[in-house]
C-alpha cells in the first residue's frame, strides 16, 4: 500500500480509535530491562561503550521476583492512570517476551518466564489499557547498525524487526498502543518498510493506536521531557521521566514532587494531550519507593480533582489568560481553575466573559459565595490557607451559562466604577 493511502485509512478511522485514550489523561510508562542490574541509566551500554559480550552477560544475572507487574498495574491504578506502556525491547536488544526471533530473550535467559505476558495478565487484572513500546534501533543485533551500509543486512534486520513486532501483535490477545522509539540508523520510513509493519501491526490489531517514532505521523506525537501541546488537531501525549532517568537509577536526587506531577497533568489535561510518566523498576521488578510514594498521593489527589481533568476536554490556549494564582482546565460550559498559589480569603479572576452560575471545591462540592460584574469575578469567605493538604492545589469549578472565555489585555485597565 502506498503512503498516501495508508495515512489517509488510519486517519479515517482514528476519532473511532482514539477516543478512550483521550479521555484517560493519564498514563505509566515502564522501562525495565538488563540495564536495571548497574542502575545507570537505560543507555548505560552506548554511553560506557560496553562490549556486546561483556553485557550479554546480564542476560544471565537477571533474576526478577514473582509477577512485579502486579505491584505496577495495583499502583498505577491506584495513581488514577487508566492505562500502560512497558519496554518489551529497549535499544539494548534483549527482548522480554518469548520470542522466535534471537535467543536473547526472558525466557530463555535468566529470568526464565515471559516478562510481557505477565505485564499484559496484570494489566488485564487491573483493568488497564496495554501498551507496547518497541525499540527499533538494537545495540546487540548484529545487523541493527550495519542495516545502514548493507542491503543484506537491512533486509536481515527487517525480517527481525518485522517478526518481533509481529509476535507482539498476534501473542498476547487485544494490545491498545504500539509505542515505537528510536529509528536509528535508517533515515526514511520506506527504508523502514515503516507503512508495511505498522499496517501488519493494524491488520492483527484493528484498534491500535501508534506513535509516530517509526517516522511516519501515525496517531499521536511524543513530546519527550517537556508538556508541550501540538498543534491544535493534533493528538500527544508527553512522556516524562520521575527523575531524570527512564531505567532504574538509585542515587537519583530528582524525584519530581507530587505538586509538579500534578501540574504536569493539568498542562496536558489544557491542551487537549495526555502524560505519560515513568516508573524504572528495580532490577527484580519493584518499584522504587520514592515513585510509590509520590504516586499514592498523585492518586489521593486525583480521587477528588479527576473531575477536572479526566473526559472531554476544550483546549485552553486562546480562550483562558494565564493568572498569576494559577491556570485553567475546560470542559463544555464548566471552568475549572487550579489555585496553586493560594490567594487567602478572596480569590479575584479578572476579564471572565460568560456569566458564571455556580462555584464550587471540586475535591468536596462545597459552594462558593461570589460576586460577578462585568470585569470581575470574585470569589468570597475562602478559607485563609490552601485547603489541599496533598499538592497544595485547590480546584474550583465554575459552571457557567456557555463555553467560558476570558479576556484581559496588558494595560488594559476598564475599572467596573467607570462604567
Ligand atoms: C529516548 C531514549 C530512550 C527512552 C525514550 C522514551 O528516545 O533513547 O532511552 O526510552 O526516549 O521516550
Amino acid at each position: 500500500m502506498d503512503t498516501e493511502t495508508y495515512l489517509e485509512q488510519t486517519a479515517g478511522t482514528r476519532p473511532e480509535r482514539i477516543r478512550w485514550w483521550q479521555e484517560a489523561r493519564f498514563g505509566m510508562f515502564i522501562h525495565w530491562g538488563l540495564y536495571a542490574q548497574l542502575g545507570r541509566h537505560e543507555w548505560v551500554m552506548n554511553r560506557e561503550r560496553i562490549p556486546v559480550e561483556q553485557y550479554e552477560a546480564l542476560a544471565d544475572t537477571w533474576h526478577p521476583k514473582d509477577r512485579p507487574a502486579r505491584e505496577w498495574a495495583a499502583l498505577a491504578k491506584q495513581a488514577g492512570m487508566k492505562y500502560m506502556v512497558m519496554t518489551t525491547k529497549h535499544h539494548e536488544g534483549f527482548c522480554l517476551w518469548d520470542t522466535a526471533q534471537t535467543d536473547y530473550n526472558a525466557v530463555k535467559r535468566g529470568p526464565g518466564r515471559d516478562l510481557v505476558r505477565e505485564y499484559v495478565d496484570a494489566c488485564r487484572e487491573f483493568d488497564l489499557k496495554i501498551g507496547f513500546y518497541y525499540s527499533l534501533m538494537d545495540w546487540h543485533h548484529a545487523d541493527g547498525a550495519r542495516c545502514a551500509q548493507e542491503e543484506g543486512a537491512r533486509r536481515r534486520f527487517l525480517d527481525f524487526t518485522q517478526g518481533c513486532v509481529r509476535e507482539l501483535m498476534s501473542n498476547y490477545g487485544k494490545i491498545d498502543i504500539l509505542w515505537y522509539d528510536v529509528s536509528w540508523p535508517l533515515s526514511s520510513p520506506e527504508a523502514w518498510e515503516s507503512v508495511q509493519m505498522t499496517n501488519m501491526a493494524r491488520e492483527l490489531q484493528p484498534h491500535i493506536l501508534v506513535n509516530n517514532r517509526a517516522q511516519l505521523p501515525e496517531d499521536f506525537g511524543t513530546p519527550e521531557e517537556h508538556v508541550t501541546a501540538a498543534e491544535k488537531g493534533r493528538a500527544w501525549e508527553a512522556c516524562m521521566t520521575f527523575n531524570g532517568s527512564w531505567g532504574f537509577m538509585p542515587i537519583s536526587p530528582d524525584w519530581r514532587p507530587v505538586r509538579e506531577v500534578v501540574d504536569m497533568v493539568r498542562t496536558a489535561a489544557a491542551g487537549q494531550g495526555n502524560l505519560l510518566l515513568n516508573i524504572g523498576p528495580t532490577p527484580d521488578g519493584s518499584v522504587p519507593p520514592e515513585a510509590t510514594e509520590r504516586l499514592a498521593l498523585v492518586g489521593d489527589w486525583i480521587r477528588q480533582n479527576g473531575e477536572a481533568l479526566y473526559g472531554e476536554v476544550d483546549r485552553v490556549d486562546g480562550r483562558m489568560e494565564w493568572m498569576p494564582t494559577g491556570s485553567w482546565t475546560l470542559k463544555g460550559n464548566n471552568a475549572y481553575y487550579w489555585c496553586s498559589r493560594w490567594p487567602g480569603q478572596e480569590l479575584v479572576i479578572g476579564g471572565l466573559r460568560t456569566k458564571v452560575n455556580r462555584a464550587s471545591f471540586v475535591a468536596d462540592g462545597t459552594p462558593i459565595t461570589f460576586e460577578q460584574t462585568e470585569n470581575r469575578l470574585v470569589l468570597k469567605n475562602l478559607p485563609y490557607h490552601d485547603p489541599d493538604r496533598i499538592a497544595g492545589v485547590t480546584v474550583i469549578k465554575l459552571e457557567c451559562d456557555g463555553p467560558p472565555e476570558q479576556k484581559l489585555g496588558a494595560g488594559v485597565v476598564v475599572l467596573d466604577s467607570a462604567r
